[in-house]
């Protein structure tokens, strides 16, 4: 049986956002590489609407309310929402927030979005399908889906046990990781390149950007830092744009 990701997030929240102290004017993609001031693959969001999904603490739709958009939040946890609201309080942003699996975006009308971001959700879904049909269907003719996840060389090896590294699973076995961060039961879910490539493009999608950020060099580790990230690439980013409906 597959984990209740949301009831885990539910219950990792509180300790995650301690941790993880995400900054609220830039938008991140993943730990310990460039931010979205180095990466720059959204381009000028004023006055544009931007849809987040899996928008954890808001931080990214934060940033994107402060660059001049009209930011909607998306993600399944009630906890980190309800620190999503807070931060919004605290920032003073206005981020219109949602509860909702990122497979059910009805309660947005067709063509409205002009760029979809979601930073390290896309790793707990098990149908990508499903999600890339929905934010289709939302997205403007041309505007941008871009996503980080973890990339799918990283769940070859197990990073607790760094020396030495060894392959522990087949890049091409596609079941279910099922693991526990903090005594809490998570599934995560392996997409090849290949296999997100080719949903997207069978979902009408034009692939235009894949990155592999190496680790910013001398930079500050984050909690999540291994030196494996120096070898094997921890971040997949791609942005891919709506083609006709
Ligand atoms: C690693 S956190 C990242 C959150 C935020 N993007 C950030 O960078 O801090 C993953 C988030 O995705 C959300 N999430 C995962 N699967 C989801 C789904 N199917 N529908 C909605 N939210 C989902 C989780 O609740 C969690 O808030």
């Amino acid at each position: 049986m597959p984990t209740d990701n949301a009831a885990a997030w539910d219950r990792h929240s509180a300790a995650y956002q301690e941790g993880a102290r995400l900054p609220t004017d830039v938008a991140h993609y993943g730990p310990d590489i460039g931010s979205e001031a180095d990466l720059r693959l959204l381009g000028d969001l004023k006055g544009k609407r931007v849809l987040e999904l899996g928008c954890g603490g808001a931080q990214c739709s934060i940033a994107f309310s402060k660059q001049g958009a009209t930011a909607i939040g998306v993600d399944f946890s009630a906890e980190q929402l309800s620190f999503a609201r807070r931060l919004c309080d605290r920032e003073g942003a206005k981020v219109e927030l949602h509860h909702s699996d990122l497979a059910d975006l009805a309660f947005l009308r067709a063509d409205c979005i002009d760029l979809a971001f979601s930073a390290y959700a896309f790793g707990y879904v098990e149908d990508l399908n499903r999600v890339f049909r929905q934010v289709h269907r939302v997205l403007k003719v041309g505007a941008p889906l871009v996503f980080s996840l973890p990339h799918p060389a990283y769940d070859l090896i197990d990073d607790d046990s760094e020396q030495p590294l060894l392959v522990r699973r087949s890049y091409f076995d596609r079941s279910p990781i099922d693991y526990e961060h903090n005594g809490i039961a998570f599934t995560d879910y392996h997409h090849t390149i290949g296999d997100l490539y080719t949903s997207l493009v069978r979902a009408s999608y034009r692939v235009d950007t894949i990155l592999e950020p190496e680790p910013v060099h001398g930079g500050p580790r984050s909690q999540h830092w291994r030196d494996a990230f120096r070898m094997i690439p921890r971040t997949l980013i791609v942005r891919a744009r709506k083609e006709g409906n």
